[in-house]
C-alpha cells in the first residue's frame, strides 16, 4: 500500500470517515498502544510521579490513552480536526489543540516534562503546499519543541522514515535545534516488528537507550506481560481492573471533568455474550 502521506495532506487524509475507521480498527489500536508504551519507556520518566507530557500528532487519542493509563497528564496537538473530534468524543483526559507542528509548538518555555509522538513525524517531510519548505518546517518544529520542554526532558518519536536520507534530514534538524540523541531501531531483523524511535534529549549527552533486539524478539509477547507484572509489583492497579478504573475516574474528577459515579457495576467483568 502506498504511504498515506503520498495520498493527501494529513488534514485531508484524516477526514471524518478515515478518522473513525482508524480509531475503530483493533489491529491499529493494538500497534499504536504498543508503540506508545515503548515511547514512554524510552522517555525514562521519574518513577511513580505523574508528569506533564506533550503528544504531537495525537490523533484520536490512542497514544494519549497510554499516557493517562500511566497516570500522566497530557496535551495533544494535531492538524486533523476530524481526529481531534473523535478524541473529544472518546472523552480522553488530555486537552487537545488543532495545530500544525510545522508551524511550531505554541507553548511557554519549559512547560513539559517530556514529549511523545507516534506515527506522525514522517508527515513533516512532505511539502503539501507551495509555501512548504520541509527543512525549514522541521527546524521550526524542533527548535520550538526544545524551548517548551523542561531541561533534562526527552522527546521520543516513533516514525516511519522513507529512507536513510530522510532519517538523516530529520536528525540533522533536531541536532541543529539543540537536541542530543539519535535513532533507536527495535527488532532490526524483523520486517514486521521493526520500529524506529528518534530519541531526543535536551540536556547531557547520555548514551542512547538499548534497542530491543533478537533476544527480546522471541519474547515479544511476554514483553507487555512483563510490563503489567512490573506495574503490579510497583503497586499500580492492573489495566481495566476496578481499581484502575476508579483511579482514572478520580483523575478526571480532579480535573473538573464530568465523570460517571461509581456503582456496583464499575469494572465488572463482562461475560462476553451480548
Ligand atoms: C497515524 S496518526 C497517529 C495518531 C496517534 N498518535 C496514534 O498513535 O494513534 C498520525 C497523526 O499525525 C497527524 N499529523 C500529521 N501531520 C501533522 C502536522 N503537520 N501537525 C500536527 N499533526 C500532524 C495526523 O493528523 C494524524 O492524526
Amino acid at each position: 500500500m502506498s504511504r498515506p502521506e503520498y495520498l493527501a495532506p494529513p488534514e485531508i487524509f484524516y477526514n471524518d470517515e478515515e478518522a473513525r475507521k482508524y480509531t475503530r480498527n483493533t489491529r491499529i489500536i493494538d500497534i499504536q498502544v504498543k508503540m506508545s508504551e515503548r515511547a514512554v519507556e524510552l522517555l525514562l520518566l521519574p518513577e511513580d510521579q505523574p508528569c506533564f507530557l506533550l503528544d504531537i500528532g495525537c490523533g484520536s487519542g490512542l497514544s494519549g490513552s497510554v499516557l493517562e493509563d500511566d497516570g500522566h497528564y497530557w496535551i495533544g496537538m494535531d492538524i486533523s480536526k476530524s481526529m481531534l473530534d473523535i478524541a473529544i468524543e472518546r472523552e480522553v483526559e488530555g486537552d487537545v489543540i488543532l495545530s500544525d507542528m510545522g508551524q511550531g509548538c505554541p507553548f511557554r518555555a519549559g512547560t513539559f516534562d517530556g514529549c511523545i509522538s507516534i506515527s506522525a513525524l514522517q508527515w513533516l517531510c512532505n511539502a503539501d503546499k507551495t509555501s512548504h519548505r520541509p527543512v525549514q518546517r522541521l527546524y521550526t518544529f524542533f527548535s520550538t519543541l526544545y524551548a517548551c520542554l523542561s531541561r533534562n526532558a526527552r522527546a521520543v518519536f516513533q516514525f516511519y522514515p522513507e529512507n536513510s536520507n530522510q532519517m538523516e534530514l530529520i536528525t540533522a534538524q533536531a541536532m541543529k535545534a539543540g537536541f542530543y540523541g539519535g535513532v533507536v531501531c527495535d527488532f532490526p531483523n524483523s520486517t514486521k516488528a521493526k520500529k524506529f524511535f528518534l530519541v531526543l534529549m535536551t540536556g547531557g549527552n547520555m548514551p542512547l537507550p538499548q534497542a530491543l533486539g533478537d533476544q527480546e524478539d522471541k519474547n515479544c509477547v511476554s514483553y507487555m506481560a512483563k510490563r503489567e507484572h512490573v506495574k503490579k509489583a510497583r503497586g499500580k492497579p492492573l489495566k481495566n481492573s476496578r481499581e484502575w478504573i476508579q483511579e482514572k475516574k478520580e483523575r478526571r474528577r480532579r480535573q473538573g471533568k464530568e465523570t460517571r459515579a461509581d456503582s456496583k457495576f464499575t469494572g465488572r467483568k463482562r461475560s462476553g455474550r451480548f
